[in-house]
């Protein structure tokens, strides 16, 4: 029988807390191991060679860690490097190992939230770039007008802790604004990049009534719960105990510091090399 190992939870640095904290909550009976790339993030300026071949290397040291199930919950990293792992990777490497993202689940649910059917997304540069959303929105909802708008700084201004005040309001402000302008049907707008969550209080400050955001989370939490009760085969390969351990590949009393803001509780990290 095969061993069982941990579910590894992967981002270019904090932003996959927002996303592991409702994972942990949904189904907290696994154990878990995150893994931030903070020596290297930001992803979302970065080419499609850079962000495949970094999230790669992410993926094997999970893998070398036990993990079975690995979910990459950093949209830039699903959408410059997921379908290359999954397709060319993994048969090679670990085929029974599974690799997950976080676009497919929110695009599969995107139809029963907007009314207009104009919907709205803010994601970074490479994110936007890669049209991910576009592509695999139009999968589900070919009629849904997808418009997208790529925000560079926000993840900067998170990372540095700048959550509100006048500087991050001017810069939320434009985006929101640019958007609107574009498209004025859009009654939805998805929060494409696992840091925005932290600036949703910011947003919503300068949204018409009416508009909705979607947080990935919940949406991504509830989909790994299925897709684990619809795999036993893999969920048998998942350990159950409830341990959480975080790696960073840069300071982890600096990542403990800021962590917490993200996970919404206390963070005790590793420094690792990959
Ligand atoms: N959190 C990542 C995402 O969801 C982006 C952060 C970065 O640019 O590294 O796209």
């Amino acid at each position: 029988m095969r061993e069982s190992g941990p579910i590894g939870v992967f981002d270019s640095g904090y932003g996959g807390l927002t996303v592991f904290r409702e994972i942990a909550a949904r189904v907290p009976e696994y154990d878990f191991l995150y893994l931030g790339d903070n020596a290297r993030t930001p992803y979302g300026t970065r080419s499609f060679e850079a962000v495949y071949l970094y999230t790669r290397d992410a993926v094997r040291w999970l893998f070398d860690r036990g993990c079975r199930l690995a979910v990459l919950a950093c949209n830039t990293a699903s959408a410059k490097a997921l379908r290359t792992i999954q397709q060319k990777d993994l048969p090679v490497l670990a085929p029974e190992r599974r690799v997950l993202g976080v676009i497919r689940p929110v695009t599969e649910r995107l139809g029963g939230l907007s009314r207009s059917g104009h919907v709205g997304l803010f994601a970074t540069t490479g994110t936007v770039r890669s049209e991910s959303y576009p592509i695999e929105i139009h999968k589900f909802f070919p009629d849904l007008v997808v418009v997208s708008e790529a925000c560079p700084l926000w993840v900067p201004l998170i990372e540095n802790g700048e959550l509100d005040g006048p500087g991050t309001e001017h810069f939320v402000r434009r985006h929101v604004d640019c958007l609107l302008a574009r498209d004025p049907e859009i009654d939805t707008i998805i929060l494409g990049c696992t840091h925005y969550p932290l600036l949703s209080d910011v947003i919503a400050r300068f949204l018409p009534p009416g508009i909705q955001l979607v947080s990935q989370g919940p949406i991504v939490a509830e989909s790994l719960a299925d897709y684990l009760l619809r795999h036993p085969e893999i969920d048998a390969l998942c350990r159950r105990g409830g341990g959480r351990d975080f790696f960073t590949t840069d300071d982890p009393e600096d990542f403990d510091r800021r962590a917490a803001h993200f996970y919404g509780g206390p963070v005790c990290s590793e420094k690792t090399d990959f």
